[in-house]
């Protein structure tokens, strides 16, 4: 019997040590989207929370590649668009861009010019949060745009890396559904 949604998902995240790089442990969260009841679960947590008005976004952002499942399965859900953040070099139109350091390496992403509009309350998703540098660099080009992140979602957190402390402390609230020791 497990008695909270955190326990309950927490099954179903592989760890894979070593990997992409030695030292690392990695959590896949493939598993969980492979079972339709487990992936319901998942998206219905984050639909109930982002459905109460004072929470409901008006654009859902998804960062490349995972936050995408997850981000326009929600948009879509909360019936309002979607915009994708990706990584350089796959949007075609004007774009603005930010370049951060990652768990294992360091990455530049880019998000469309008229992806948001000043003022558009965007609600954040990624899979995972781990040093915080992926989704502080969604953060910071949402803002470019004049737009304001009311949240930043993801399933899993490893508080561990310091990442979901620094984005607070940068003063985005986030909601997270696992946290990996
Ligand atoms: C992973 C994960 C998050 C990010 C978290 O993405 O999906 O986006 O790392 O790490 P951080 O908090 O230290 O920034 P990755 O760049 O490996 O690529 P993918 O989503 O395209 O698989
Ligand atoms: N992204 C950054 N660190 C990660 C980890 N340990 N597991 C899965 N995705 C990650
Ligand atoms: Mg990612």
């Amino acid at each position: 019997l497990h008695t909270t949604i955190n326990d309950y998902l927490r099954q179903y995240i592989r760890t894979v040590p070593d990997w992409p790089a030695p030292g690392v442990q990695f959590r896949d969260i493939t598993p969980l989207l492979q079972d339709p009841k487990v992936f319901r679960v998942l998206i219905d947590a984050f639909v109930h929370r982002y459905m109460d008005p004072a929470l409901r976004p008006d654009v859902v952002a998804g960062l490349d590649a995972r936050g995408f499942i997850l981000g326009a399965v929600v948009a879509y859900e909360l019936n309002v668009g979607f915009v994708p953040i990706r990584k350089k070099g796959k949007l075609p139109f004007t774009t603005v861009e930010e370049t951060y350091e990652l768990e294992y390496g360091s990455a530049t992403v880019e998000l469309h010019a008229d992806a948001v509009k000043p003022g558009d309350r965007v609600l954040l998703i990624d899979d995972l949060i781990a040093t915080g540098g992926t989704m502080m660099a969604g953060k910071k080009l949402l803002e470019k745009l004049g737009a304001e992140v009311i949240e930043g979602a993801a399933i899993v957190d490893l508080p561990e890396l310091g990442g979901s402390d620094r984005l607070r402390a940068g003063g985005l609230p986030l909601y997270t559904l696992v946290d990996f020791a």
